[in-house]
C-alpha cells in the first residue's frame, strides 16, 4: 500500500502555496513531503531582501520533515499558482536527491497529477553513496 495518496498530496500543497512569502518575486510555491508512514511536511518559499538569501518551498519542506525526524521521505508535490507544472529547480532536485525522495508529484495545466520518477528529473546524479571512497 503506499503511505500517501498523490491528489490529496497535490491539494495540500496548493493550499500551502497560499502561505508563501514572495514579496520579491511573486511567484508563489507550495511543497508538500511525505515519510513512509504517511506523515506529511509542508513547506513554502521563503524570499529575502538580499535575494540570494532566499529559501525554495521543496528545501522548506525537506527542512521540515528532517527536523521532524521523518525516516524515509518517499515523494514530494509542488505547486504554484502562478505555473503548472512547477517543476523542481535543479538545486531542489539535488536536494531530493540527497533523502531519495523517489518521487515528484507536480500539477499539469489541466489540473491533474504528474508523477515523476526523481531518476527522471536527475539522471546519473552524484548522491551520498558518492562520497563512499573518501577520507579512507
Ligand atoms: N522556487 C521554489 O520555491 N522552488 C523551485 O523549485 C523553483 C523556484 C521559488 C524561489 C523564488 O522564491 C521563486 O520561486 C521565484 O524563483
Amino acid at each position: 500500500m503506499p503511505s500517501f495518496n498523490t491528489e490529496e498530496l497535490l491539494q495540500e500543497s496548493k493550499k500551502v502555496a497560499e502561505r508563501a512569502y514572495a514579496p520579491y518575486s511573486e511567484f508563489r510555491v507550495g511543497a508538500v513531503a511525505v515519510d513512509e508512514d504517511g506523515n506529511s511536511y509542508a513547506g513554502v518559499n521563503v524570499e529575502n531582501a538580499a535575494y540570494g538569501s532566499g529559501q525554495c518551498a521543496e528545501a522548506s519542506a525537506i527542512g521540515a520533515a528532517v527536523s521532524a525526524g521523518a525516516s524515509r521521505i518517499k515523494a514530494i508535490a509542488i505547486s504554484s499558482p502562478n505555473a503548472a507544472p512547477c517543476w523542481p529547480c535543479g538545486n531542489c532536485r539535488q536536494i531530493l536527491r540527497e533523502f531519495d525522495v523517489a518521487t515528484v508529484i507536480v500539477e499539469a495545466g489541466d489540473g491533474s497529477a504528474i508523477e515523476t520518477p526523481l531518476g527522471d528529473l536527475l539522471p546519473n546524479s552524484f548522491g551520498p553513496e558518492d562520497l563512499a571512497g573518501a577520507g579512507s
